[in-house]
């Protein structure tokens, strides 16, 4: 009996867990104004229903970012998605397929029109500037700088940042993504994410 009413509370408390879990933090809309990263940018181009050999072959390619950019401009014609993006966009997006691709096999979808692609893809410099850069001071302090990618990776080498649990390669990521897409100008920063600009 006592154990069932202990069993009966702990399944209350997991479900209010549940349902107060917060939006995960690259989904939250207050972040809007900070660029979508290479994840983002990939769903765009695969849900814009390319041919299936067309969506194989970005998730199988390995290649440098410069060389992704010349690929994506040739195939432009057959990949709907692609000819939406901006210089911006392309370039992001181009650095976030030379960290990520080729997926591991076992991660391929069968159909690639029926793929959950949140499930699939690996996180972006956005995903990861939200998820590892808002503990200590807001992010407001990482979008509005404007710096080489050197820079970057030297503040996140700092004894301030050194113990961030990220690997090298998502640093080197991460600082690729904000050197594309960080400055941005305060005015386009919300309100509530002003407030004591660094408040470290
Ligand atoms: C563990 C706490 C902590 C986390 C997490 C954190 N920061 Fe910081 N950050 C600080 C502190 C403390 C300062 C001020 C002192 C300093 O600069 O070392 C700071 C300052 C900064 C500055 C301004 C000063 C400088 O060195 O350029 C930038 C830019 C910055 N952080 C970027 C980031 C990025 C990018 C991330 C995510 C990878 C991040 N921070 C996550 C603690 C943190």
């Amino acid at each position: 009996m006592r154990i069932n009413r202990v069993s009966a509370l702990a399944a209350i408390v997991m479900v209010g867990a549940a349902l107060v879990a917060p939006v995960r933090a690259q989904f939250d809309p207050i972040f809007d104004f900070i660029p979508l990263g290479g994840r983002s940018l990939l769903t765009q181009v695969l849900e814009s229903e390319p041919p299936a050999e067309e969506a194989h072959a970005i998730l199988t390619g390995e290649r440098t970012a410069e060389r992704w950019i010349d690929y994506m401009k040739g195939r432009s014609a057959a990949v709907p998605g692609l000819q939406q993006l901006g210089d911006y966009e392309l370039a992001t997006l181009a650095d976030y397929l030379s960290f990520n691709m080729p997926l591991p096999a076992n991660k391929l979808p069968g159909d690639p029109a029926g793929a959950d692609w949140s499930e699939i893809l690996p996180l972006d410099g956005r995903d990861l500037a939200l998820e590892f850069c808002q503990s200590c001071h807001i992010i407001t302090v990482v979008v509005t700088q404007d710096r080489r990618k050197e820079h970057w990776l030297g503040t996140m080498n700092k004894p301030s940042h050194v113990e961030i649990k990220l690997t090298s390669e998502e640093r080197e990521a991460l600082a690729s993504y904000l050197v594309l897409n960080a400055s941005i100008p305060i005015d386009d920063v919300p309100e509530d994410l002003r407030a004591g600009g660094a408040s470290y």
